[in-house]
C-alpha cells in the first residue's frame, strides 16, 4: 500500500476521532439537506388485538425499528406506525363470548392469557353454533356503526393486549405509534366511491365491490357482499391517507412473505388510480419468512401452543444471566467485583441484542431456525462475539490510561493526536472503517439491515487481528494503536445503535 494510501486512511481513522462517529456518506447529507423534508411511513410489528403477539411480528419488530432507526440516520423524517389488527370480524365473536361468560368485566379486566383463552372458547363456539355466529356478525356490524357497549367491550380488549404489547416494546427499546385498522373504518366509503367515480369497480355476482389490477388474477376486495369491510379495504384507506394526509413519498411495508401480493395489489392499485407515481414515490414491501423449532417444524412450545414473546425473551436474558456469573465466578480471584444490577443490565443488553443480531444478520426473506444456543454462542457472528470484541476495545482503551497514563479522550480533546497505520492489521482495520459509508448506502437502497451486520462483524474480525497481532500497551506505538481501537469502537457502537442493540462498555 502506498503513502498516499495510508495519509487517506489516517484521515479517515482522525475524522472519527474527532467528529465522535463515523462519517456519513453522501447520499445522507443530501437527504437531510433536502428542503423537501416530506416523509417515510414505516408501517411495522402489527400485531392484532386479543390474540397473542407472536414471533412473527417478533420478526417485523425488529427488522421494522433497524429499518426506521437507518432511514432516521440517513436524515428522513419517519413516521413509525403499528398498524395493529383492531377491527377485524374476531371482535363480534369475542364481544358475544364477554356479554354471555364474562360480564364482569369492567371491574375483573381479564388478562392477556384470559383472552387468548376466550378467543379460543369463542372461536369453537362461532364455528358450532349458527345462532352464535349470527349474533357475531351483527355485533361487528353494531362495533363498526359505534353502538356503545359493543365499543366498551371492544376498548377494554384493546387496553388489554396493548398493555401486553407495550411490554415487550419496552423491553426491546422499540417506538411505534398506534395507529390501527379501525381508525380508517371512516376514510373507506370515500376511497370506494373514488374507485367507483372512476369505473375502476367490478362488481362480482354477490355484490362485492372488487378491483382488477394489471398482472393478478383475483382483485382487492374493497366491500365484502355484505357490505362490510376488510384487510383491503382498510389497506386502500390506509395508503391514501398516507400519501394525501402524512404526505408520505416513500412508505415501506414489513409483514411475513405470505402477503407479498396483497402489497404488491395494494401498490398496483394505488398507481392505477394515480395516487402514486413511480417518479417522486417508494413503496417497499420487506416480506420475512418464518422462523422454525429446533425440529425444522413452526417455532411451538413443547405442547405445541404459540411461543410468548415475554417468555422467549426472559429466556434468552436469563441463559445471559447464568453465563455472565459463571464467567464473573471465575474473574473475582482477579477482583472482577460486578454488581447485582450491572449483570441484569448486561444480560438484558446482551440477550435482547442476540435474539435481534440473529434475526437481522441474514437476508430477511429466509427462514430460520431458532436456537437459543447459537445466537447466544461467544464465537461466530452473533451479538454476543460482536459485544465482547466491542468492551474488549473499550478494556484495553481503560487499562492504557489506569496502568500506563494514556488518556484517550484527553489526546483526542488536545488534538495532538497522531496516528500511524504501517503494520498490516493496521492498515486493514483502517480500510474496514472506510467501507462504513458504502455499508449505508447499500442498506438504503435495499432496505436490508444485514448489510450493516456483514460490515460490523468484519470489522470486528479485523479488529481482532489487529489487537493480536499488534501489541497495544506498553509499546512505542501505544498512542495510534489506543486512537485505532477507540475509532472502531465508535463505529462499532453506530452500528449497534443502527440494529437497535445496546451496547456495554465493559462485561
Ligand atoms: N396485523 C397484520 C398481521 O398480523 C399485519 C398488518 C400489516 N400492515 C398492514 N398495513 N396491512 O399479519
Amino acid at each position: 500500500m502506498s503513502r498516499i494510501k495510508e495519509d487517506y486512511l489516517v484521515r479517515g481513522v482522525n475524522e472519527i476521532i474527532t467528529r465522535g462517529a463515523p462519517v456519513k456518506p453522501k447520499c445522507c447529507d443530501a437527504a437531510a439537506n433536502d428542503e423537501d423534508k416530506s416523509g417515510v411511513v414505516v408501517d411495522f410489528s402489527s400485531p392484532n388485538i386479543a390474540k397473542e403477539m407472536h414471533v412473527g411480528h417478533l420478526r417485523s419488530t425488529i427488522i421494522g425499528e433497524a429499518v426506521c432507526r437507518i432511514l432516521e440516520y440517513s436524515g428522513k423524517n419517519v413516521e413509525r406506525v403499528n398498524h395493529v389488527g383492531d377491527w377485524g370480524t374476531q371482535f363480534g365473536m369475542l364481544i358475544q363470548y364477554l356479554k354471555e361468560e364474562y360480564p364482569h368485566f369492567h371491574e375483573d379486566i381479564p388478562n392477556i392469557t384470559d383472552l387468548t383463552a376466550f378467543y379460543k372458547n369463542a372461536k369453537s363456539r362461532f364455528d358450532e353454533s349458527a345462532e352464535f355466529k349470527k349474533i357475531s356478525q351483527l355485533n361487528v356490524v353494531k362495533l363498526q356503526a359505534g353502538d356503545e357497549e359493543c365499543r366498551k367491550i371492544w376498548q377494554v380488549l384493546c387496553d388489554v393486549s396493548r398493555m401486553e404489547f407495550e411490554k415487550v416494546y419496552a423491553r426491546l427499546d422499540i417506538s411505534v405509534k398506534e395507529c390501527g385498522e379501525s381508525f380508517y373504518n371512516d376514510k373507506i366509503a370515500p376511497v370506494i366511491d373514488e374507485f367507483d367515480s372512476r369505473g375502476m369497480i367490478s362488481v362480482e355476482e354477490g355484490g362485492a365491490k372488487c378491483v382488477f389490477v394489471p398482472n393478478f388474477k383475483i382483485p382487492l376486495m374493497l366491500q365484502k357482499s355484505d357490505g362490510g369491510y376488510g384487510y383491503d379495504s382498510t389497506d386502500m384507506a390506509a395508503i391514501k391517507y398516507r400519501l394525501n394526509e402524512l404526505k408520505a413519498r416513500q412508505i415501506v411495508y414489513i409483514t411475513d412473505f405470505t402477503q407479498g401480493d396483497h402489497f404488491q395489489m395494494v401498490f398496483a392499485a394505488a398507481k392505477k388510480i394515480g395516487w402514486v407515481d413511480d417518479d417522486s414515490h417508494r413503496l417497499d414491501h420487506i416480506g420475512f419468512g418464518t422462523v422454525q423449532g429446533e425440529d425444522g417444524k413452526r417455532f411451538k412450545t413443547r405442547s405445541g401452543d404459540t411461543v410468548r414473546l415475554v417468555d422467549l425473551l426472559d429466556e434468552a436474558v436469563s441463559r445471559m444471566d447464568t453465563s455472565l456469573r459463571e464467567r464473573n465466578s471465575g474473574s473475582e480471584s482477579k477482583g472482577g467485583n460486578v454488581s447485582e444490577d450491572e449483570i441484569h443490565k448486561t444480560a438484558c443488553a446482551m440477550g435482547y441484542g442476540a435474539v435481534k443480531y440473529f434475526d437481522l444478520r441474514r437476508n430477511p426473506t429466509s427462514n430460520y431456525i431458532f436456537s437459543y444456543d447459537r445466537m447466544l454462542d461467544t464465537k461466530g457472528n452473533t451479538a454476543i462475539y460482536l459485544l465482547y470484541a466491542h468492551a474488549r476495545l473499550e478494556s484495553i482503551i481503560s487499562k492504557g490510561k489506569a496502568d500506563f497514563g494514556v488518556d484517550v479522550d484527553a489526546l483526542i480533546s488536545d488534538g495532538k493526536s497522531k496516528i500511524a497505520l504501517s503494520h498490516k492489521s493496521e492498515r486493514n482495520l483502517g480500510l474496514h472503517l472506510e467501507f462504513f459509508a458504502d455499508t449505508i448506502e447499500e442498506t438504503l437502497n435495499d432496505l436490508y439491515p444485514y448489510h450493516i451486520c456483514d460490515f460490523v462483524y468484519a470489522l470486528s474480525i479485523a479488529a481482532s487481528e489487529f489487537v493480536t497481532q499488534c501489541k497495544v500497551l506498553g509499546s512505542p506505538e501505544m498512542e495510534s494503536r489506543l486512537l485505532l481501537c477507540r475509532a472502531t469502537a465508535i463505529t462499532m457502537r453506530q452500528c449497534f445503535d443502527l440494529l437497535g442493540i445496546r451496547h456495554v462498555m465493559r462485561i
